[in-house]
């Protein structure tokens, strides 16, 4: 099938060479000039394990282009996979959605079926469905599908690969018959249903996601106050098919690009229509919170953070991506910055995003010994392999004060015990908190 997709963001660049990847001629268009010229050459703007290779690998049915209108003119689907930016109240800014709606209607020539894969409120297909009918130029038949996708950041070629479902949200047989001709060679099982019961799939699906790691956070908090241990109640939970294992890893909140969008998108649709998604709001309240608990627990150390050499490893939302966007790291460098400390960070594909927020503000480091040495205290927010494998007793041996605060529970506490550091993680017990006072009362700042 001829192909166009319309972005060649996470969601159209991994969408456009998976699709080349079984077989279809595929044109990914974007406005960004540079970065189709990079594409041109075989180079990923993004960074997403074996999306590079995918996109080399398929040169010869995978074409980029910013000439939207050569791409759309003849194709058979064309797959809208722009940005749905948050506004400020939580809305869902569709100006990208409504562009490529607009390209569409004024080039397409011939018969085809146009697929939402970006996020978009429930409705939004209805009504693109109804422009498009009333504004194309030729006159085609264009029908409007829901086909919301599930990847995640640093695993997007493989979850689409190997998705767990393809949801089609469709009005007629005929665009659910042309969208299994796109989807059949992926052999994956679908989810056939209307238009607006696609689109709220997607949003019920993050939202339920981000609602599980709130609620395991909000458990983990009070397992420190009851002396529990969250790993050992997360397993014992996660055994029960009902419930499942994934996405019960207590830590200091989500971030990205999806889940603090969805839930507050959600929230918006819903007070729209005058309901309140109670369950919703308490999982925002609860992940806002959440990430500043670290913040919260070192300053029952160590007072203010006035003065303070403050190390930070891990500054991506997740590891597996240099996607900073919501992590959880940036409101955290924020307070200690505003609260006058000095922050050296380091992450191993993060830095220049950061780069552009806090220039100057913060040191860089190119390893975790040069962050860490001569700190007050540490700050781990991201669980990279890196990090995770680091040898425990080098903050003993390079560090000010000993003083880890780990949101990801990298290390486990018998480890941390006999590496001699203050250990302080999510929702277990600490460890080596006798030290503590003695680091801090023989502290002269
Ligand atoms: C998410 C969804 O998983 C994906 O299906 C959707 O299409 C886009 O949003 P992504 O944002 O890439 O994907 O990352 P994900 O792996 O889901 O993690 C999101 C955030 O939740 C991260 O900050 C991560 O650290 C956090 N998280 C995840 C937890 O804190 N605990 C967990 O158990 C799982």
């Amino acid at each position: 099938m001829d192909i166009a997709v319309a972005g060649a963001g996470y969601v159209g660049l991994v969408t456009a060479a998976c699709l080349a990847e079984k077989g279809h001629r595929v044109a990914c268009v974007d406005v960004d000039i540079e970065k189709v010229m990079l594409l041109q050459r075989g180079m990923s703007p993004i960074y997403e394990p074996g999306l590079e290779e995918l996109v080399r690998k398929n040169r010869e049915r995978l074409r980029f282009t910013t000439d939207y209108a050569a791409a759309y003119r003849r194709a058979d689907v064309i797959i809208i996979a722009v940005g749905t930016p948050e506004e400020r109240d939580g809305s869902v800014n569709l100006r990208y959605v409504w562009e490529a709606a607009k390209q569409i209607a004024r080039t397409v020539e011939k018969d085809c079926v146009v697929a939402v894969k970006s996020t978009v409120p429930v409705g939004t297909g209805d009504e693109l469905a109804r422009w498009i009918a009333e504004y194309r130029k030729h006159p085609v038949h264009i029908e409007v599908v829901a086909n919301p996708e599930f990847l995640s950041q640093g695993t997007a070629v493989n979850d689409t690969l190997y998705a767990s479902r393809i949801v089609l949200g469709v009005e007629s047989p005929h665009a659910e018959k042309v969208m299994r001709e796109v989807y059949d060679p992926f052999a994956l099982p679908y989810v056939v249903t209307d238009r607006k019961s696609a689109e709220m799939i997607k949003y019920a699906s993050n939202v339920f996601l981000a609602l599980k790691i709130s609620y395991i956070n909000d458990i983990a908090n009070l397992c420190e106050i009851v002396d529990a241990d969250i790993e050992a109640v997360a397993e014992g939970m996660g055994m029960d098919p009902r419930i499942g294992p994934r996405f019960l890893r207590a830590g200091i909140g989500y971030g990205g690009s999806c889940f603090p969008k969805d839930t507050k998108a959600l929230c918006h649709l819903a007070s729209r229509c005058g309901y309140e998604l109670k369950t919703v709001r308490a999982a925002i309240d609860v992940n806002e919170k959440q990430k500043l608990k670290l913040i919260e627990k070192a300053r029952t150390y160590i007072g203010d953070f006035h003065g303070r050499e403050a190390a930070v490893l891990g500054l991506t939302f997740k590891p597996g991506t240099d996607d900073i966007r919501e992590a959880p790291a940036l409101a955290n460098i924020a307070v200690l910055l505003e609260e006058g400390a000095n922050v050296k960070v380091w992450d191993p594909v993060g830095m220049d995003n950061v780069k552009r927020i806090f220039a100057e503000n913060l040191t860089y480091c190119a390893t975790i010994e040069e962050a860490i040495a001569n700190a007050d205290l540490c700050f781990i927010f991201t669980e990279w392999p890196e990090i995770r494998q680091f040898d425990l007793c080098q903050y003993a041996a390079l560090m000010k004060t000993p003083l880890v605060f780990d949101g990801r529970n990298c290390y486990d506490l018998e480890s941390a015990r006999k590496a001699g550091i203050l250990y302080e993680s999510i929702g277990r017990k600490q460890v080596g908190a006798a030290e503590s006072a003695v680091l801090v009362e023989t502290d002269e700042r």
